[in-house]
């Protein structure tokens, strides 16, 4: 029996300490909130904040743990590869989980060894930075340490820059935001992963987000792109030089990325040194090319042998199963639709008694579908008669307060670019 230490009890790294518990292996946990879910989860666990390294390194210690690991999240690397290079187990490098702690630092690197990068780009501490750099526009704004789309905003003249620049820093959490320039293009977000020295690039998906005109959002995405093979290698190619230039030796690497429409180059613009959210990591790729990413991911950090190959290339799409706003009263047994009109799986988020708000953000959704078609666009189009379907099943009771969108968070659907409808 394997004693595995988790940096971090968030939600996100439940499905981590699920299955060490279900290898019939022992999960460790720690996260300074007494009541995070992985400490309740674990075989066992401490109330340490996860930033503490020595303290962490002290607790591993004395358990004799066998890995030490974190999952979905990227404040817990650096403690992970800590711990890993005191304790001789398989870890990123220190320097390389430094890095993922500011998306600032990983463009500049990206930069550094010849990355695609449009324009200028830099960093500010304080609003008043702003005054001493030169602004080109259209450009974004974004905090240096954002994730969820959280303070991002495209500025499209200067009347825009006060504004974007403010807004960023009121959701920046360690004070710092940067400018880079606006990449005009369709936006892929790029699954990776990285094993015995091999970069895989999993699945290229295609993002769909938009609202029709009867106010229906329309959210998910779907794998293989649809885009030429020769388009595919060139963000495959970019994909593995940005692996080799941030020194990323094993796991899982989630990227944004803007093929652009002017030069057609692909351009990063985000890298997390994480697994894909949106059910990209646990879902999408295990059903696309017939890989346990998890399992493999636990073997890794056990350092044993792991054979990351894809075996299969499949069409998969999802849809977020966003309704109108609501309490949800009863959600009827959907059992006997998987393996059906196209449907591989659904995923609840929200239980009976849970309100869906408006939708605000990717947290405002009941869950998700996953299809699988012959071919990228009937795997979507299975999804969106699968989301249709699914209303019968999940039954939503208006009663009216949830409805009001939040008047002091800015809807996602207004931010960003790509993924943004307007
Ligand atoms: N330079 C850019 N050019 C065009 N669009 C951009 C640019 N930077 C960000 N965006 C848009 O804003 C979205 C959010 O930006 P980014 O990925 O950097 O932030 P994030 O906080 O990680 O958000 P998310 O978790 O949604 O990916 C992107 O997915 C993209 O649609
Ligand atoms: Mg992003």
């Amino acid at each position: 029996m394997k004693k595995i230490l988790v940096i971090g009890g968030g939600a996100y790294q439940i499905p981590l300490i699920k299955r060490i518990l279900e290898n019939g292996d022992q999960a460790y946990c720690v996260d300074a909130n007494p009541n995070a879910a992985g400490l309740q989860v674990a075989t066992a666990g401490r109330v340490i904040d996860v930033l503490d390294k020595d303290a962490c390194l002290k607790y591993a210690e004395s358990l004799g743990i066998d890995a030490v690991m974190t999952y979905g999240a990227t404040i817990t690397l650096p403690t992970v590869a800590y711990i890993g290079k005191r304790l001789q187990l398989p870890a990123l490098p220190e320097a390389t989980a430094e890095l993922s702690k500011s998306k600032y630092a990983i463009k500049k690197r990206l930069a550094e060894h010849g990355c695609n990068i449009q324009g200028d780009f830099f960093e500010m501490t304080s609003p008043k930075d702003a005054d001493d750099h030169v602004f080109t526009y259209p450009c974004v704004i974004k905090p240096s340490d954002g994730s969820g789309s959280k303070g991002v905003c495209v500025v499209n003249d200067a009347s825009e820059l006060n504004a974007a620049v403010e807004f960023a820093f009121a959701n920046a959490r360690f004070g710092s935001v940067y400018k880079e320039d606006m990449i005009r293009g369709e936006e892929y977000t790029v699954e990776a992963y990285v094993c015995n020295g091999t970069t895989y690039v999993y699945a290229i998906i295609k993002t769909t987000f938009e609202k029709t005109a009867d106010g229906e959002i329309v959210y998910g995405h779907r794998t293989p792109s649809g885009l030429p093979a020769e388009a595919e290698s060139r963000i495959s190619a970019e994909i593995k030089q940005a692996i080799a230039a941030l020194d990323i030796t094993m796991g899982s690497v989630n990227f944004d990325v803007i093929l652009s429409e002017d030069d057609g180059k692909p351009y990063i613009i985000d890298c997390g040194i994480r697994i894909g959210q949106n059910l990209i990591a646990s879902h999408i790729v295990p059903y696309a090319r017939g890989v346990n990413v998890l399992d493999n991911t636990i073997r890794l950090a056990l350092g044993e042998t792991v054979d990351a190959e894809p075996k299969e290339n499949r069409c998969i799409a999802t849809r977020l199963l966003i309704y109108r706003p609501g309490t949800i009263t009863e959600i009827r047994d959907m059992s006997g639709l998987i393996g059906t009109n196209g449907i591989r799986d659904v995923v609840m988020r929200k239980t009976v008694g849970d309100v869906q708000r408006e939708y605000q953000d990717k947290s405002d959704t009941c869950g998700w579908v996953i299809t699988e078609g012959n071919t990228p666009d009937e795997a979507e189009a299975l999804a969106g008669k699968a989301k249709h379907m699914l209303e019968e099943y999940i039954v939503i009771t208006p009663i009216g307060k949830e409805s009001t969108v939040d008047e002091g968070k800015k809807p996602e659907l207004l931010r960003g670019r790509g993924k943004a409808s307007v």
